[in-house]
């Protein structure tokens, strides 16, 4: 018997793509809400990037609070529900389809990233989209992470199953080693957040302060 490959980019594109062609919101239109509690850290007109998007419920909020935003992701449906969000609310976001594994991470370039749970990345991968994230942070910037911890395999209400791709404060500490932790917390709470996050989760909730 031999371990399953993992699945490739192709099947990971095919597979997003499939999930968001289901009619409305796979996570709902409302902001994440730790990023929403977390916003009162932003200067106004702060420069942001939010990474793997999904179908913008993020990175619309964000700019109809009047902050200057861009945002990506691998599965153009989900861009395109993005995009459409966002001429329906009336805000203007400079959404791009791609890889977070090709995206260019242009040094120095954001006040704040918004990565809500991005943990399509396995290890091998992990290690670069966090080297990339930290890049584009200007000096004093803020990379906002929330994401589920390993005890999310026990209560099976989101996120990947795969125990590696989970994240710990341990992990995140050793990822970003040059951070100044502002918040760094497990913690268990219920989620609603459109058909795909739903019920009892156990989360971790992360600002890093680029110093
Ligand atoms: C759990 S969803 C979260 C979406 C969004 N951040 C939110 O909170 O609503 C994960 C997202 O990662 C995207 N994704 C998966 N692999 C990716 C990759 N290699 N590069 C960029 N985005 C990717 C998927 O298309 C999906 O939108």
């Amino acid at each position: 018997m031999h371990a399953a490959s993992p699945p490739d980019a192709d099947d990971a594109l095919q597979r997003w793509n499939e999930r968001f062609s289901q009619p409305g919101y796979l996570f709902g239109r409302e902001p994440n809400a730790f990023l929403v509690t977390q916003s009162a850290r932003l200067a106004s007109h702060a420069r942001l990037l939010c990474v793997a998007d999904g179908e913008g419920r993020n990175s619309t909020w964000l700019a109809a609070r009047g902050y200057e935003v861009s945002a990506f992701d691998l599965s153009p449906v989900a861009v395109n529900k993005a995009r459409a969000l966002a001429a329906e609310l009336g805000v203007s976001v400079e959404y791009q389809i791609a890889s977070a594994g090709t995206w260019t991470w242009s040094a120095a370039q954001y006040d704040a990233v918004a990565a809500i749970f991005v943990q399509f990345a396995a290890p091998a991968q992990r290690a670069a989209l966090f080297a990339g994230m930290w890049q584009t942070l200007k000096r004093g910037g803020l990379l906002l992470i929330q994401g589920y911890t390993p005890k999310q395999l026990q209560y099976r209400t989101g996120g990947p199953q795969q125990l590696d791709h989970l994240y710990t404060a341990d992990l995140l500490r050793e990822l970003l080693p040059q951070a100044q932790w502002l918040e760094l917390r497990e913690h268990d709470a219920v989620l609603g957040e459109g058909s795909a996050h739903r019920g009892l989760s156990a989360l971790i909730d992360a600002v890093a302060r680029k110093p």
